[in-house]
């Protein structure tokens, strides 16, 4: 099976960089304007041709299967109400794809997270997107990544060019050769330390895996922030098979902190004819109170 039809989608990490809004509540259903971040993933993930999602859960996990579960008596009194606008939009993310879920027990990285699901995935390619991150594309993020898998039957990670100041935030790679928007890749190295790293190509939460990965992953070896990291299981999968790194086209919207997630609200909110001319006005009387 070389065709890509199942997406792991980890929501199970404790948040806390939005706490305490995240206490109770996973930090993937927090909305973008009225939607979740978690169902701009979905919604990726299906328009990139994927069948078969499995989340990742941990607490909170109840508010994620709710979204995309029947709310019978919502739609009922929005159907009595005549709502029929809204009750298009609740009823959209109950019919997506036929949506799987795990728990894991403890969050113990972002590695371990997508090893808890090797069942779902078993031995076929897969591939995996992380809700802080949203892309809009003309052509999916995920889809360009899985047009890249399809040409090298390989595993690809999607990478973007980021600040030299800010690549101890992420995993980056140290490109070994570039055609076009692919490079070979030498190291993946996660959160390398400031100063250290060997590119400012950083990568971001889309990638296409060949399921060779979960041998690395059965190690369960603790990399950097004491977690089981997946970059770390990338960069070993890379010393036995190719692992290619992509650098896709589109804007990407950190969602994942707290001032990317507002300027991500803005950017929408002001895409959205509904509130846009409302937003403007007070964005202007803003400027001027600070005298901008
Ligand atoms: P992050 O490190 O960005 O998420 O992990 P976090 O730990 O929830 O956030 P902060 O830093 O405390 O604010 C990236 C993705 O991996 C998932 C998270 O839910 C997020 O989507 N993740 C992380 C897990 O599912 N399990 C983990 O053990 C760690």
């Amino acid at each position: 099976m070389n065709r890509v039809r199942k997406a792991i989608i980890p929501a199970a990490g404790l948040g806390t960089r939005f706490l305490p809004a995240t206490k109770a509540m996973p930090k993937e259903m927090l909305p973008i304007v009225d939607k979740p971040t978690i169902q701009y993933i979905v919604e990726e993930a299906i328009e990139s041709g994927i069948e078969d999602i499995i989340i990742v859960t941990g607490k909170g996990k109840r508010a994620i299967e709710d979204h995309f579960d029947h709310a019978f008596e919502l739609e009922q009194t929005l159907l009595e109400k005549e709502k029929f606008a809204l009750l298009e939009k609740v009823q959209a993310s109950s019919n997506l794809v036929d949506i799987h879920y795990i728990r894991q027990k403890e969050p113990r990285g972002l590695g371990h997270a997508v090893w808890c699901a090797r069942n779902f995935v078993g031995n076929e390619p897969f591939a995996v997107l992380l809700g802080d991150d949203i892309v809009q594309a003309e052509t999916p993020c995920l889809r360009q990544l899985i047009n890249e898998y399809e040409k090298t039957l390989s595993s690809v990670i999607g990478v973007m060019k980021v600040d030299d100041a800010e690549t101890h935030r992420y995993g980056v790679i140290d490109p070994l050769a570039q055609d076009e928007r692919r490079y070979q890749v030498r190291q993946f190295v996660e959160k390398p330390k400031p100063g250290t790293s060997p590119s400012n190509l950083a990568i971001i939460g889309r990638y296409i895996l060949t399921p060779e990965i979960f041998m690395f992953l059965d190690r369960q070896e603790i990399g950097a922030g004491g977690e089981i990291q997946l970059t770390d299981a990338i960069q070993k999968l890379n010393e036995i098979q190719r692992v290619f790194a992509y650098e896709f086209e589109g804007k990407r919207y950190d969602v994942g902190e707290k001032l990317g997630f507002i300027e991500t609200t803005i950017e929408f909110a002001l895409k959205n004819e509904e509130i846009k001319d409302g937003l403007l006005e007070y964005m202007a009387e803003k400027l001027k109170e600070y005298r901008l």
